[in-house]
């Protein structure tokens, strides 16, 4: 009855000039493991469920390369999307189609490109969730206690006492909060991060969708007839151009009563910049730089540095402190490690230009 949601749609612009719209990020070895982040959640899974129950929601044009990364993936099991979305369209696709084969499933819904460094903790946790909505119309959500008030997560407040071990009630979810409103959160000391994790009964989420993204439900509802057929595709294909894009977060997490929380600890990480994989990155030099690949890097006087930059090149730094550079075949980019933010305005300045 377990089935997992692999979410790889995205295209992961702050990694540029490594993660590119035709290559993102989450099938990329971004931390220099031997495995890319994809090939890494999908083991993860194996131990949760069989290969037959672990579904990918993707762009259409990401399918070879799934394939590729993935032998063990089922082609059936890979949902291609013409265009994106965002998340909501996404899960609403892939929740409509498991529930067609099996109504009483319950579904992890899972990003392709998060670092997951404890992972006994990890499937615990899922586990957990996995039985307890078994039996409970519960949406649940993975919380990760935060560190800084970082404007690009949902934030949760939860009531402290429950009836179910590790499990809480969510108060209020708030997707993205701006700076100021972070603060607070942080400071009042009773939020925690959305992890981006998910999990809930196939009737359950169906429900959400039903009351609170009404039009795109009713899309995949009338679709459903279908899936599995040779017109699939042709239906896919017009139904997102009727899809508004929108996430799972703000479409149905934030506006949802039967939100329950796992605060969950397990070497979690989004890897969303250069600078959060130079932060989980243990082996520094003494001066703290960080080298992935490359073979031959040479430094003078220069720390706290991530280098990542093609195997075969000799690369020479003098006097760099905090400075990201990172090299593709034909781009090289050298940036403020703490002005990384700025890398996705400039992808985007670029592209218009080059
Ligand atoms: N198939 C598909 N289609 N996948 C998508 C699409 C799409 O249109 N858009 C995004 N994804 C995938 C991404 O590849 C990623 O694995 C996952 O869905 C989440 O999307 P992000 O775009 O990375 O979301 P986010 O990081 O801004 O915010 C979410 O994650 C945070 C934690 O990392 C939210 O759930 C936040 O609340 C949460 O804190
Ligand atoms: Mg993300």
């Amino acid at each position: 009855n377990h089935y997992v949601v692999i979410m790889a749609g995205g295209v992961g612009s702050r990694f540029w000039p490594v993660s590119r719209s035709n290559f993102p990020k989450q099938f990329i070895d971004i931390l220099g493991t031997g495995k890319t982040l994809i090939q890494q959640t999908f083991n993860r899974f194996k131990d949760i469920c069989p290969p037959e129950n672990i579904y990918f929601v993707t762009n259409e044009n990401y399918r070879s390369i799934i394939k590729d990364q993935l032998p063990e993936a089922l082609n059936e099991n890979i949902l291609g999307e013409p265009v994106m979305r965002n998340t909501a369209p996404c899960i609403a696709y892939a929740c409509h189609k498991i529930a067609k084969k099996n109504p009483n499933a319950s579904i992890v819904i899972a990003p392709s490109d998060h670092l997951i460094l404890q992972e006994d903790a990890f499937k615990e946790a899922i586990r957990e969730s996995l039985e307890l909505t078994e039996k409970n119309d519960f949406l649940i959500t993975l919380g990760i206690v935060p560190s800084r008030p970082d404007t690009g997560y949902g934030y949760i407040q939860y009531k402290n006492s429950s009836p179910f071990d590790n499990f809480y009630k969510v108060k209020t979810f708030t997707e993205k909060p701006d700076l100021e409103l972070a603060k607070t959160f942080i400071a009042s000391g009773d939020f925690l991060w959305n992890a981006g994790i998910f999990v809930w009964n196939a009737n359950s989420i169906l429900r959400a969708f039903e009351k609170h993204l009404p039009e795109i439900n009713e899309i995949f509802v009338e679709g459903k007839i279908y899936f599995n057929t040779v017109k699939e595709i042709d239906f896919i294909k017009t139904a997102y151009m009727r899809c508004k894009n929108i996430s799972i977060d703000y479409g149905v997490m934030e506006k949802a009563e039967n939100v329950y929380v796992r605060p969950s600890e397990f070497g979690w990480s989004d890897l969303g910049t250069w600078a959060s994989v130079y932060d989980v990155k243990k082996d520094k030099d003494y001066v703290g730089n960080v080298i992935i690949d490359s073979k031959k890097v040479v430094m003078y006087d220069s720390a706290n540095c991530i280098v990542r930059t093609p195997a075969n090149k000799l690369v020479v730094l003098q006097g760099l402190d905090g400075y990201i550079v990172v090299e593709s075949d034909d781009v090289l980019m050298i940036c403020k490690k703490s002005e990384e933010q700025e890398v996705k305005q400039i992808v985007a300045d670029i592209k218009q230009n080059f």
